[in-house]
């Protein structure tokens, strides 16, 4: 392997510093201190923090919080490849370095018995106090509103369903199987429908998704909690652990919708490796849904943009009780969704042709084009001052600088989808 260096953490190195800090921790090791959670909130507010990189990769992180004159470690880890190459040490050196700059005197760790980094630490100079016992006592939030602000969860404005535009299959289905059944619980009794607990909702990027998931709490004036993976796996505990202790939360609350983004990238098809870690998170979450389902006014909500990568026991009746593509707009889609986004200015283009030169594109690439022809028109105005509108030409122009995002392939393979795994 080859050489490595010390630098300064980089917003961009979190994703690839959790996944050291993830798999620096043998399974079964005592839980940190300080949880991967805190740690980031300390890089975010600007506290010290460097990172060992071998060719562009990131094979070690440290992070300090200073308080005056102090400051704690909260995270020494190391890639297991590297370790006892003295990356720990150089690591250590560097943030130290900061922390002099910051005239901190002392400098303290709590670390697990033989944790990563606990060998550099000696080999750094640091005293092992044995004399020293560490006290925690964790407070739970109280009452639905703090643990709804806890689980990240929030209300979320009534009027989203009807800021959708066009997308009329979608909507109703969406609004009949769904939406319905939850809202008039007694009706839906009385004739024997019983609400739906779990939904996924799948198609291409942009068509809406995540639009859907959040106009179905709107309507319901449901809080909507939006889990995600890439935070939980930051728990000090992993993924799978965080999974349940969230939705042991989630039990708590009344009602709720939660909402599970890219759900493929925690229930994707399984390695078949047991000690494939995305394999302990794929069970979980499977374990997780009939507890979920066992309480009434709750929705959890999934959305991928690639059904066919899911696990199939996910996708098995019982755990989802509808499967349902939001898919590429059609004409009279686009013209809905463009005349929402152009406003006022639909009156003054043709309509038509702006449907027929979109084909292909998404809501919000629809979204995006409008944005910028209209930009245009207006830094027109500014220039020229001649109370033009924006025309039918600058939105042709706006199109014709937007990408598509759909392709014919991309909607093929949606279609062979939605034969193989809707179920509605
Ligand atoms: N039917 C619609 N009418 C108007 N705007 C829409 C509609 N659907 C989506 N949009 C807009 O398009 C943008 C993208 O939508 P959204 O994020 O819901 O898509 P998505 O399917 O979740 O995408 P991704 O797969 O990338 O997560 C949003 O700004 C949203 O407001
Ligand atoms: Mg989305």
């Amino acid at each position: 392997m080859s050489a490595w260096r010390v630098r300064d953490f980089h917003s961009d190195d979190l994703d690839q510093a959790v996944a050291v800090w993830e798999q620096s921790r043998p399974t079964g090791s005592p839980a940190p201190v300080f949880g991967f959670a805190e740690a980031v909130s300390a890089v975010r507010a600007g506290q010290p923090a460097v990172v060992a990189v071998a060719a562009e990769e990131v094979v070690g992180v440290a992070i300090a919080r200073v308080d005056g004159e102090r400051a704690w470690i909260q995270v020494i880890a190391l890639d297991a490849r590297w370790r006892n190459r003295g990356v720990g040490s150089s690591l250590l050196a560097g943030l130290e370095r900061r922390l002099r700059g910051l005239d901190v005197r002392r400098i303290s760790a709590v670390l697990p018995e033989d944790a990563t980094g606990s060998v550099a630490m000696r080999n750094s100079g640091y005293h092992v106090r044995t004399d020293l016992t560490y006290y925690e006592k964790v407070e739970h939030a109280a009452g639905d509103a703090g643990l709804l602000a806890a689980l990240g969860g929030r209300m979320l404005p009534p009027g989203l369903w009807d800021l959708l535009a066009g997308m009329e299959a979608e909507k109703e289905a969406i609004e009949h199987r769904i939406v319905l059944p939850l809202a008039h619980p007694d009706v839906a009794d009385r004739y024997g429908v019983v609400p739906p607990k779990a939904a996924i909702l799948f198609g291409p990027p942009g068509t809406g998704k995540t639009s859907f998931a959040k106009a179905i709490a709107s309507r319901l004036q449901w809080p909507f909690v939006e889990l995600f993976p890439a935070r939980l796996a930051a728990d000090s505990d992993g993924l799978a652990a965080a999974l349940r202790a969230t939705f042991s939360d989630l039990a708590d609350l009344d009602e709720v919708l939660v909402f599970i983004d890219e759900v493929e990238e925690i229930a994707g098809v399984r390695s078949g490796r047991a000690t494939d870690p995305s394999h302990a998170v794929t069970n979980e979450l499977l374990k997780t849904i009939p507890g979920f389902r066992e309480r009434g006014d709750r929705l959890l909500v999934c959305a991928t943009n690639s059904v066919r990568a899911l696990d199939p026991a996910f996708l098995r009746p019982g755990r989802f009780d509808y499967v349902l593509p939001v898919g590429p707009p059609d004409r009279t889609a686009r013209a809905a969704i463009w005349r929402r986004y152009l406003g006022p200015a639909a009156d003054d283009v043709d309509l038509e042709r702006l449907v027929g030169a979109s084909e292909l594109f998404t809501p919000a690439d629809i979204e995006f084009a409008a944005r910028k022809g209209a930009q245009a028109a207006f830094e027109r105005e500014v220039r020229d001052q001649r109370g033009e509108p924006a025309t039918t030409a600058d939105y042709l122009a706006s199109i014709a600088d937007t990408r598509p995002t759909l392709t014919t392939d991309a909607v093929t393979a949606f279609a062979e989808d939605i034969e193989a795994h809707s179920r509605q």
